[in-house]
This record gives structure tokens, C-alpha cells and sequence, in this order.
């Protein structure tokens, strides 16, 4: 299979002289979201305490294949056994670390120079609406602390749901400290697994929410029949017109009428929900007329959801899903009243947003920096996010 590489960062990688190093907050952020392609790390610099953080360096990990499927098979596996969910933690803290490992290799930096890593872990599950609301990242940060020497900082969700919260999302949080304008009303979209929206508007209070599916059954479908892991550019789904009957079908999904703060992931849009909406159809389509319904699932959801936030100037896309420009084409059309660019616009490439995001986490947690996530996920104060395991 075809494996998806990120370009390098935006900015040109600095040379980190010793003495940079040893005057300045570096820290290192890791990612890796709802889709399984990989780990985004990224080097940044803090120059300021809370301030806009500089980004440094970047690498792109595929997890391979094996891991890949052992990671959708816990997903999909209500009933897992105690001992794989234990290793697939440790082999994922192993996978984290060695991400870490390579990224300070490559820019000759030493694990004594970086102040913290924020982690975020692979979410295998998150039911926030649970009656035992819970949200669960592997990646054991023990290991990952043990194995490069630096303190780890993860489990950054957990404590806001615990503060009544959904516990996502939370990279809202970044968003607002480096794309809120004075002016300009902004959606920041993110296209991962999932997607979700964040408003940030100088005369409105903020909000953010999980639309619903961005790339996630798209690249489930694209992988069953194409053996690929993502339509590249959304080229397959646009060979084809969209079916207005399964696309009805599809939006009945009662999540995309629920009122916010909510947020969703891998335990409702998967490949049992796509599959049994199909059965439900019963209709005799070929796979491109799926993939372009499903594409237009994606679209409409999003675009349903931002015209409640109307008016909004700009529309800056991150996540993978920005490099789909049939999505972004179709997103334009739909969304008529707003200029939709990325990310970059403003000086960040898209596909470094979230690992950027917790590696400034990382830094106000580290900082002792209590973090306002009311409007985002619904708790009912600012919470310390994430647990600090010392290195
Ligand atoms: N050139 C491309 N054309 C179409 N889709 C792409 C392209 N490049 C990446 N993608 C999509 O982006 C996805 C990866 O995006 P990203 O890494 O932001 O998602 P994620 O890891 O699930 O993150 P999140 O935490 O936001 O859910 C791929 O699985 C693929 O669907
Ligand atoms: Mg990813």
C-alpha cells in the first residue's frame, strides 16, 4: 500500500545551536489521530511563557501495517482480552519513543535539551456519553519517558471529563491562541479520522465540536476496494455522482442532530456503521458511487454545521483531509459566504497543527497553567490537562 508522507515543515528547520538549546523552552509534540496513518512529531520552541509557540522540525512515522490492524481489531473488539489491550499499549509507548528518538536524531538535538513531550496517545476508545463517561489513549508514557529520558507529559483528556467535559476537542485551545484574529471571524476545520470545527470570533463567544466523519470511511471504503490507504485528492469519489438516497441514509445518523458540545470518533463512524447503512439502502451501487456519497457525507455534514455559525470570513482547513481538494472544492461550493484556505495562511502547515497543539499543552501543563476548555468541550471549569510522568 501506497504510504502517506506529509511534506516537511512549512518553515525551514533551524540549526539548534547548544546555546539556543539551553536558553530556550523546546518541546516536542506527538500526534496520532483517528485515521491510524501515523505519528506527527514536531519540534517546537516556546519563546514566551503561554506565547505562540515557533516551530522547529517535523517527522512523519507510518505505523505499519501488523500494528495498524491490531489497533482496528482492539477498536472494534468490545469484548478485548486484558493481555492485547496490554501490549498494544507498550508497543505503541515503544512506537512513540522511537518517533521521538528520530526527530532528535535528525536535528542533532539531545533529550537533555527538550523540557517536555506531549504526547497525545492512540484513542481506542472515547465515550464521553457513557454512563461512566470515559476516553482511553495508549502509548504507555512510562515507556516512553524511560526510553528517551525526557519528561512525558500525556492523558490530556481524561481530566477534563472528569471536570463534566467531553474530553475533546481540545486542540480548540491552540486554535484560539494562534488563529484568533481581531477582526476576522474564523472557522478553524480539521479534517483527520474526524472532523471538527472550531469558531473563533472577536464579538462572539468561541465554540468547537466534532462534525462527524471527515476521512474516516472514506479511507475505509478506499482501502477495502482500491487497496489503498486514502483517495488521493478525492479523485476516485469525484469520478462518480453522489446517490441522493444513500446519502439520506446516511445523515438519518442521529449524531449529526445532537446539540453541542459532543464529540464522536472510531466507536460510531466505522466500517460496521458504513456497512450495515449500506445493507439498510439495499441499493445496487458501484464502490466509486458509494465513495463519492460518502465524500458528500463528509461535506454537507461540516458545511451544515458551519452555516449555524454564519457569518464567518474565513474557513482554515488543517489534518490530513487538506490535501483533498475534490473536499475543499465541494466545501466551497456549499459554503458560498466564506474564503476557505488552510492553515498555512497563517504560517502553519495543516499537517502540523494538532502535534503542535500538544506540545504547547505540553509546556502549560509542565508550567503548572490550569487550561479553559468550557466553551469547547462543556466542562464546568479550567482543568490541568494531562499527567506528568518525570524523565
Ligand atoms: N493527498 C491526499 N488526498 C486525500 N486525502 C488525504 C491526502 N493526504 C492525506 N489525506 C487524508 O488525511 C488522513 C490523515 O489525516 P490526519 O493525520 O490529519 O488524521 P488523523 O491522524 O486521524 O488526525 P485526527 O486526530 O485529527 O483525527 C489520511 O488518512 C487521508 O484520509
Ligand atoms: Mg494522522
Amino acid at each position: 500500500m501506497e504510504i502517506y508522507r506529509p511534506p516537511a515543515c512549512l518553515l525551514t528547520p533551524k540549526k539548534l545551536s547548544p546555546d539556543m538549546a539551553k536558553s530556550e523552552n523546546l518541546f516536542l509534540g506527538m500526534m496520532s489521530g483517528t485515521s491510524l496513518d501515523g505519528i506527527d512529531t514536531v519540534l517546537i520552541r516556546c519563546l514566551t511563557a503561554g506565547g505562540i509557540p515557533e516551530l522547529i522540525a517535523t517527522n512523519f512515522q507510518p505505523i505499519d501495517d501488523q500494528t495498524k490492524n491490531d489497533l482496528l481489531n482492539l477498536c472494534n473488539a468490545p469484548e478485548v482480552k486484558i493481555q492485547t489491550l496490554g501490549q498494544l499499549d507498550t508497543r505503541m509507548g515503544h512506537i512513540f519513543a522511537s518517533a521521538a528518538l528520530n526527530l532528535l536524531q535528525s536535528t542533532k538535538t539531545k533529550p537533555q535539551e527538550i523540557s517536555a513531550i506531549g504526547c497525545h496517545g492512540q484513542t481506542i476508545y472515547h465515550a464521553p456519553n457513557d454512563s461512566y463517561p470515559f476516553t482511553m489513549q495508549i502509548g504507555d508514557p512510562n515507556l516512553i519517558s524511560e526510553l528517551t529520558g525526557i519528561t512525558t507529559i500525556a492523558d490530556f483528556r481524561r481530566r477534563d471529563i472528569a471536570a463534566g467535559g467531553q474530553g475533546a476537542p481540545i486542540a480548540p485551545l491552540f486554535h484560539r491562541l494562534i488563529f484568533k484574529d481581531d477582526k476576522q471571524s474564523r472557522v478553524i476545520l480539521n479534517l483527520g479520522g474526524i472532523a471538527n470545527i472550531t469558531l473563533l470570533d472577536p464579538n462572539r463567544p468561541e465554540a468547537a465540536f466534532d462534525t462527524g466523519p471527515a476521512n474516516i470511511l472514506m479511507d475505509y471504503w478506499v482501502s477495502k476496494h482500491k487497496n489503498k490507504p486514502y483517495d488521493h485528492s478525492g479523485e476516485w469519489a469525484s469520478s462518480e455522482s453522489v446517490n441522493k438516497s444513500l446519502l439520506k441514509i446516511f445523515r438519518e445518523e442521529n449524531y449529526f442532530n445532537l446539540p453541542q458540545p459532543k464529540s464522536t470518533g472510531r466507536e460510531l463512524f466505522n466500517a460496521s456503521w458504513l456497512e450495515s447503512k449500506l445493507a439498510d439502502a439495499a441499493l445496487d451501487l458501484s464502490p466509486s458511487a458509494v465513495q463519492a456519497t460518502l465524500l458528500e457525507l463528509t461535506a454537507s455534514t461540516i458545511s451544515d454545521a458551519i452555516k449555524l455559525l454564519e457569518p464567518v470570513d474565513e474557513i482554515l482547513v488543517c489534518g490530513g483531509g487538506a490535501h483533498n481538494s475534490s473536499l475543499l472544492n465541494r466545501l466551497q461550493t456549499l459554503l458560498t459566504k466564506s474564503k476557505i484556505t488552510s492553515t498555512a495562511v497563517l504560517g502553519l502547515n495543516p499537517d502540523w497543527v494538532e502535534a503542535t497543539a500538544f506540545a504547547w499543552m505540553a509546556g502549560e501543563t509542565l508550567a503548572g497553567r490550569k487550561l479553559d476548555t468550557r466553551s469547547f468541550t462543556g466542562a464546568e471549569r479550567s482543568v490541568y490537562l494531562g499527567a506528568i510522568y518525570q524523565g
